[in-house]
């Protein structure tokens, strides 16, 4: 196709005319005349920025009949609509319809608009997934040695862009993935759903995203990402299925996600042992609130276990979890170095927990040998404040590193409801030290200092991230493709 946009245009124009002639008709007949072929329904949707551009993933050869492959469709389309990014950029609409497709890059000043009738399947055959270089900041790949398959849908190096649609699906179709790892055959590390890398301007909102292979949405070594409104659904019994895991990244907003997974449901990361502390890039500046969460084996919301470039500055509020591990779980081990620190959590609603506080110093998963053991992690001013919890085991599991304390750690206003069997010990805290008050069952003596008055610390102030406001953006959905 030489000339994309003219032919859409012309298309759009030559609709909208029929959409006249039919409303014409249908003033004069009855709306059963109406031929659906012809319509097309108007949406608004929200977005960092609107484009002046739209194609429909037809106009390149997309067939959506869940058997045909879309792989070039959705490559050509994209390296087309590329070409229209210093003109006002473009969109790429998924229709009704099921779409299977193998990975594909993504572009600047674009969106992938997917209908709420419209589902992305990912491909099962490995030769539609490249393969890219494993992570600097890990230094090799999450499940195997060897390289990396790139995500179903990848970026890097971009600006401005946004996945979105009124709630339409994904499908990574994990099974063959996950008993791949099971049965150790990976040579090669699972796909991602949807990655992210060194970009600046990201949405990622209001769709469903269901059986990613692994992890489902990273976005690494970028800043100003925004993620809302996302469904994620895995069995809670498959491996690594991470939700949302932003890594080495800054001014992130995570609002309004409904999470269930085999793995945790927000990791919040930034590499591996001595490859992290080289790459030395943080994640910070986040603030994640009204997430919901099921995860029976997993944390609510992980800082670490890969931590090496830091994480500082997170905001964590209104979390409800339900029949999950623990709520905001640190995880950490000597040879990560770099830090856990400023973190705020407040107000969670927690149902049916093992641990409702966990700190963990001696999480056993290295990169490989070469880790420096001699590189402590720094865990300091963690506040946790107004949390409630009911049908608890044990209330908190707090262990530090010996001669590498955590410190300033602050519990306060916090009610747990114990189970029917609870451990007879319910805090258990070793090399941690800070302060607590309204707290039942009592905390250890470690935290037995008194917060200061008024409990412990929430920003007064809002991170920059949290105003920036969406803009109002339309596309045309047909209503038969
Ligand atoms: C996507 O981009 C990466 C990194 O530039 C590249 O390695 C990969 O081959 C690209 N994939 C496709 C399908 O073009
Ligand atoms: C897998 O994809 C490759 C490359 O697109 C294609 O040549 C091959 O026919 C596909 N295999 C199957 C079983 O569909
Ligand atoms: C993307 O940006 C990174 C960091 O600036 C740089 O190292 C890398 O070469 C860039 N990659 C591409 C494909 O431009
Ligand atoms: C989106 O779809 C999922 C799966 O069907 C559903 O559970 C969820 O409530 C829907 N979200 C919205 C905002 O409609
Ligand atoms: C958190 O929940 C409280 C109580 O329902 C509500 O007043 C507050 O606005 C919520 N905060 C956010 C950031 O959603
Ligand atoms: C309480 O937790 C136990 C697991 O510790 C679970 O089996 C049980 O169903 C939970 N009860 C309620 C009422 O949620
Ligand atoms: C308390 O934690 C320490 C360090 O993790 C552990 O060795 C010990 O067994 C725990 N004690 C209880 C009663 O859980």
């Amino acid at each position: 196709m030489d000339h994309p946009r003219k032919s859409t245009k012309t298309c759009v124009t030559m609709m909208k005319i029929s959409a006249v002639i039919v409303l014409a008709l249908v003033s004069l007949a009855t709306v059963d005349a109406m031929n659906p072929r012809l319509s097309s329904n108007s949406l608004e949707f929200q977005a960092i920025n609107c484009r002046k551009h739209s194609a429909l993933l037809t106009e390149f050869g997309g067939v959506g009949d869940g058997v045909t492959s879309n792989t070039h469709a959705f490559r050509q389309a994209i390296e087309h609509l590329s070409t229209l990014a210093a003109d006002g950029g473009a969109q790429l609409v998924v229709p009704p319809g099921k779409w299977l497709t193998g990975s594909f890059n993504l572009t600047s000043h674009f969106t992938l608009f997917i209908d709420k009738e419209a589902t992305i399947f990912a491909s099962q055959n490995e030769s539609e997934w490249p393969l890219v270089t494993v992570l600097p900041s890990y230094g090799r790949g999450r499940d195997a040695p060897g390289g990396r398959y790139s995500s179903l849908i990848f970026g890097t190096n971009l600006t401005d862009v946004v996945i979105t649609g009124n709630n339409g699906t994904m499908d990574g179709q994990g099974s063959y993935w996950w008993e791949k790892f099971h049965k150790g055959e990976l040579k090669v590390t699972r796909p991602y759903m949807i990655e992210i890398m060194y970009s600046d301007q990201i949405q990622i909102s209001d769709l469903t995203l269901i059986n990613s292979p692994s992890w489902f949405v990273h976005p690494i070594y970028s800043r100003n990402v925004i993620i809302q409104g996302l469904t994620i659904l895995a069995p809670v019994t498959v491996p690594n299925t991470d939700g949302i895991d932003p890594d080495s990244c800054s001014n992130i907003r995570i609002e309004d996600c409904y999470i269930v997974s085999g793995d945790d449901c927000i990791a919040i990361k930034s590499g591996w042992d001595e490859y992290g502390i080289k790459f030395g890039m943080p994640t910070e500046n986040l603030v994640v609130r009204r997430l919901t969460c099921i995860s029976p084996d997993s944390a609510g919301i992980a800082l670490g276990s890969e931590m090496s470039g830091g994480i500082r500055n997170i905001r964590i509020e209104n979390v409800t979890a339900i029949n999950t591990e623990s709520a905001v779980r640190i995880k950490t081990a000597r040879g990560r170095g770099g830090y856990v620190k400023d973190i705020f959590v407040r107000r969670m609603f927690l149902t049916t927990m093992k641990y409702v506080f966990w700190m963990t110093g001696d999480y056993k998963s290295h990169a490989d040998d070469k880790f420096d053991p001699s590189a402590l992690p720094v865990i300091k001013n963690i506040n946790y404040r107004d949390v409630v919890a009911e049908n608890v085991t044990m209330s908190a599991n707090l262990a530090g590193i010996s001669g590498d304390l955590f410190t300033d750690i602050c519990v306060s206003n916090v009610k747990i409801g114990l189970s029917v069997k609870p451990k007879k010990v319910q805090w258990n805290c070793t090399d941690i030290e800070g302060f607590s008050s309204d707290v039942d069952p009592p905390p250890c003596a470690p935290l037995a200092k008194a917060a200061k008055s008024g409990g412990c610390d929430f920003p007064e102030d809002k991170l920059p991230i949290e105003n920036v406001q969406l803009k109002s953006c339309s596309v045309e959905i047909p209503a038969f493709s």
